[in-house]
């Protein structure tokens, strides 16, 4: 595949995004990689793939746990919030910054998405509902297990955690960090109307439900600053078996944090469905799509839309990860890599650090 960004192009021109400036608003979209260490320390190979990546404008990284508790949804997934796991983000965020790059944690809660081989313990989530689907743990592929549906007194103790993983992000030299509330995981699952059936503040209406969220990103604030915190979110998308009959809790969600200021929003969304016209309405601020096509991205559905100004800036996964030097690509109109599947979630190099630029197709790395 092949696309051309002419150098006047939208989506290459800078943008400021909160207290950070972007040099282009071609974002990298945070993707699992599956190669952090089993107490969930990043992977030592992690500093070279960011950095690789620098040319992104903003890079946003792998889902990242806020506690023990809420990783465990995949085997090797990162967390921060223990000094070894900050210091192996401080590296990461060095690297970046001498590529020239900028860099947010996304901060993560797996709730129901968790398999307590892998977590420790059993799944939390807002009701006792199980994902119908199966998961890869240390012995084998298995289904999904009942959740334990939160206490609405264990509920303060998760929003400190994203709270005390924002300031370690940040102590780790990190722009901002991106509040998780997508693909089916904790804070997702509090939105839906399906997937949350509690009658206390945390259920029901749709303040109710965007509660939980609006509480993390308001701890978050108050912790780090509005201009270091993104949110992503991804109405109606299906990704961990997640159902919702009623988007109004993420209009009730915006609207409750709209006034906070924050750096981005991130939608993961189909921009023919309906509730994107109704929140990019609602959203004044800086707007980060990401169209998340079966058939890969398309750079000119983006460049027309950032052209117009419906977004400030798209966010792209699978081509990054494939192409390090995916800006230069575009410029120059050459032939993208495709990424291979297969090692997406692999262990080790292969499929994540190797991937050629431009220069090493010219002069391979063997030469
Ligand atoms: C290998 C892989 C890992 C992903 N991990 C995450 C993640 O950690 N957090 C997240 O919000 N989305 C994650 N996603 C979703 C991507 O951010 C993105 O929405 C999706 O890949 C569609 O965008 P694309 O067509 O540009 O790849 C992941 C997707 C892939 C393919």
């Amino acid at each position: 595949m092949t696309y051309t960004l002419a150098a006047d192009s939208a989506l290459l021109q800078p943008i400021q995004v909160g207290d950070t400036l972007a040099t282009n608003r071609l974002f990298m979209a945070p993707l699992t990689r599956s190669r952090a260490a089993a107490d969930g320390t990043p992977s030592d190979l992690a500093a070279e793939y960011y950095s690789q990546r620098a040319a992104a404008g903003l890079i946003v990284s792998e889902a990242t746990a806020v506690s023990r508790g809420a990783n465990g949804a995949y085997m090797n997934t990162p967390g921060i919030y223990t000094d070894a796991h900050q210091a192996k983000w401080a590296e990461i965020a060095q690297a970046v910054h001498d590529a020239g790059g900028k860099m947010f944690v996304q901060l993560w809660h797996v709730g129901r998405m968790a398999h307590s081989e892998i977590s420790g313990s059993q799944p939390v989530a807002p009701s006792a509902i199980a994902a119908d689907m199966l998961t890869h743990t240390p012995t084998g592929k298995k289904p999904l297990e009942i959740p334990r549906a939160l206490d609405i007194e264990e509920i303060p103790g998760i929003v400190a955690d994203f709270r005390a993983a924002a300031r370690r992000a940040i102590d780790a030299g990190m722009d901002g960090v991106e509040i998780h509330g997508a693909n089916g995981y904790l804070l997702h699952e509090f939105a839906s109307d399906v997937v949350n059936q509690r009658t206390d503040a945390y259920g029901g209406s749709p303040e109710n439900r965007a509660r939980l969220t609006a509480e993390v990103v308001e701890a978050v604030v108050a912790e780090i600053g509005a201009g270091r915190v993104g949110l992503r979110i991804s109405p109606g998308n299906h990704a961990g078996d997640m159902h919702e009959n009623d988007m109004s809790a993420y209009e009730a969600l915006l609207n409750r944090i709209a006034p906070l200021g924050i750096a981005y929003l991130h939608v993961l969304i189909d921009p023919s469905a309906h509730i994107f016209g109704v929140l990019r309405a609602l959203w004044s601020g800086t707007f980060v799509l990401n169209t998340g096509r079966d058939t890969g991205t398309d750079f000119s559905q983006l460049e027309g839309y950032a052209e117009w100004g419906a977004i400030s800036a798209a966010a792209v996964g699978r081509a990054y990860l494939a192409n390090p030097d995916l800006i230069d690509r575009l410029v120059l109109g050459a032939e993208l890599n495709e990424p291979v599947v297969a090692t997406f979630y692999a262990p080790g190099p292969v499929g994540y650090i190797d991937y050629p630029t431009l220069d090493e197709v010219a002069e391979p790395r063997s030469a």
